[in-house]
């Protein structure tokens, strides 16, 4: 009888599902770049379940994507930053954190045949042995060294460098991810894919130069509205945009035309599925590792605030069991997704701050009672404020350019914490800044965060408590219910 359970077993390998992870760079959802991705819209969220309350957990790249690729908060991986010392890539990532990532637990427990291409995470490449450092459980490494790059990058091809002038970073991506597909036999695979687009230095590809010739950066209600009930950085002159924002209009089109090849290789990935006959067995999931504002409260270009622009992104997934057309407003958030794939694939002890949210994926379930929490370190470079920028030479304030009018983008008295009250019943958030000021808005009454709330001495004690809690907290303490 001993075959018939080999027999089960087997077959219970193969009804595993593949995971194709479509991981983009800074792509906001609020300015509504999802209305030019025609072909991922099409294919990816009218297939299957749109979230409208996702959130990243920190909107910068590196802590973000560490939060991705673990299951764990920023302070518990400590990646506080982009730069090495900051734990952004750095010897101590890859020696203690980086060997229980999603890519390689699939592999060790489930023999997932693993892909990563494109950028991993911005110090890539530049600590301990360099690009020959493979993260343990990728069989295909294509790993960008350094940050976003459209041209001119080196990439790990299997731990050795190369150099590319001139393919476009995302056909490449998309090239090696179909060569990957071809080989493909019996067993099942995770791919990651993490295009450079739509970061800086918003490099589109030739054919694309041209789209979108009178695109004007979209004007949302925070588009220069006053920032004076706000932070420090963001409160901090000018407090109004000048006349003339066309760089605001360039970079809004670039970004979106630096998307279109993104879209290109969703629907080729989704051809290649189809073709290699797997797709109905294959979750493609579509999200960013934050978001990005432009001009909105008077702030030039970037992310690192609080607000929606830059913490809420999109995410998509279709696959096998969720129904076409849906959309969930429960808010789940980036820590959430590493237990959903080992969910989905079958694999339940793992330690992760997050939760799995695979229920939601097939259930119309309304809410669930959890806060969502957010956590950011605010940054200070003296190198990247202007000479010509009346803040002269100081650690505490970062990329302050005459381009963008002097305001500065960041601050070391940027760092704070935020929780998400979300339920049906109501949608808050309430941050507090290191230096002791609380921002708190009503997203129901006032989804532009137009108005900082007073909110009573109760309820101020109350969130107060919830981020205490938060800040530290490991595993299962990071299930808070509201
Ligand atoms: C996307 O679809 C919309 C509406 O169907 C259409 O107006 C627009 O031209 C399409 N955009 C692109 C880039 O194909
Ligand atoms: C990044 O974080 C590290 C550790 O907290 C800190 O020492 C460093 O100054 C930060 N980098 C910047 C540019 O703020
Ligand atoms: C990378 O390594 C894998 C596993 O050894 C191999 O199958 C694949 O062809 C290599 N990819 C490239 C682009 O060299
Ligand atoms: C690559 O960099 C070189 C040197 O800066 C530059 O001349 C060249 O135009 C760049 N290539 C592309 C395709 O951008
Ligand atoms: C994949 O294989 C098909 C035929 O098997 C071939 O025509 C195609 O060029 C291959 N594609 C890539 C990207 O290697
Ligand atoms: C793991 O997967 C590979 C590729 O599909 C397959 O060749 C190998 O036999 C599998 N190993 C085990 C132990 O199942
Ligand atoms: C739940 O039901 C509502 C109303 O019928 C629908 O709009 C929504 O897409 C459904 N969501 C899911 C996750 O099935
Ligand atoms: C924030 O930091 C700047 C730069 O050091 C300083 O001038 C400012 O007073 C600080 N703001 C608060 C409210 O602490």
């Amino acid at each position: 009888m001993w075959w018939l359970f080999c027999v089960f077993l087997l077959n219970q390998s193969h009804a595993l599902p593949n995971f194709v992870f479509v991981l983009t760079d800074d792509q906001d959802l609020t300015l509504r770049s999802l209305d030019f991705l025609n072909q991922t819209v099409k294919l990816v969220a009218n297939q299957g379940l749109t979230f409208t309350n996702f959130y990243v957990n920190s909107p910068i790249c590196c802590p973000s994507r560490s939060t991705i690729l673990t299951g764990k908060y920023p302070h518990n991986i400590q990646v506080f930053n982009n730069s090495l010392t900051g734990g952004c890539s750095s010897v101590r990532w890859q020696q203690q954190y980086e060997k229980n990532t999603i890519a390689s637990i699939l592999k060790s427990r489930k023999n997932y045949t693993t892909f990563y291409a494109g950028k991993y995470l911005n110090q890539y490449g530049k600590s301990g042995k360099g690009v020959k450092h493979v993260p343990p459980g990728y069989d295909w490494w294509l790993g960008l060294k350094g940050n976003s790059k459209y041209y001119n990058y080196t990439l790990s091809i299997n731990g050795s460098g190369h150099f590319f002038e001139k393919d476009y970073l995302t056909d490449k991506i998309t090239k090696y991810a179909l060569d990957f597909l071809n080989q493909t036999d019996e067993g099942n695979f995770f791919m990651m894919l993490a295009p450079p687009a739509c970061h800086a230095p918003f490099t589109p590809a030739d054919r694309h130069r041209r789209l979108f010739p009178d695109l004007e950066t979209l004007k949302t209600p925070p588009f220069n509205a006053t920032p004076s009930d706000k932070h420090w950085i963001v409160a901090m002159p000018p407090m109004s945009l000048p006349q003339n924002v066309q760089i605001l209009d360039e970079i809004y089109k670039n970004r979106i035309r630096t998307l279109q090849s993104v879209d290109e290789m969703v629907q080729a990935l989704i051809t290649k599925l189809q073709e290699i006959r797997v797709l109905d067995n294959t979750y493609f999931i579509v999200t960013s590792d934050n978001g990005f504002h432009i001009g909105q409260f008077t702030q030039p270009w970037d992310k690192r605030q609080p607000y929606e622009s830059d913490i809420r992104v999109p995410f998509m997934i279709r696959g096998p069991n969720i129904r076409k057309k849906t959309v969930s407003e429960v808010s789940v958030s980036a820590v959430d997704i590493f237990a959903t794939i080992l969910d989905l694939a079958e694999i339940t002890s793992f330690e992760s701050d997050g939760r799995s949210f695979k229920e939601i994926l097939f259930k119309n379930q309304s809410f669930d009672n959890k806060y969502t929490f957010i956590e950011y370190w605010g940054e200070g470079n003296a190198n990247s404020i202007d000479s010509t920028c009346p803040w002269g030479p100081t650690n505490q304030l970062s990329e302050c350019v005459p381009e963008a009018w002097c305001k500065c983008q960041d601050s070391r008295n940027n760092t704070y914490t935020c929780v998400l009250d979300i339920s049906s019943a109501k949608k808050i958030k309430f941050c507090l800044f290191e230096y002791g000021f609380v921002e708190a808005y009503d997203l129901i009454e006032d989804p532009h965060e137009l108005v900082n709330l007073k909110l009573d001495e109760d309820q101020t004690t109350h969130y107060l408590n919830v981020l205490e809690k938060f800040k530290f907290c490991k595993k299962a303490q990071c299930q808070i219910n509201i």
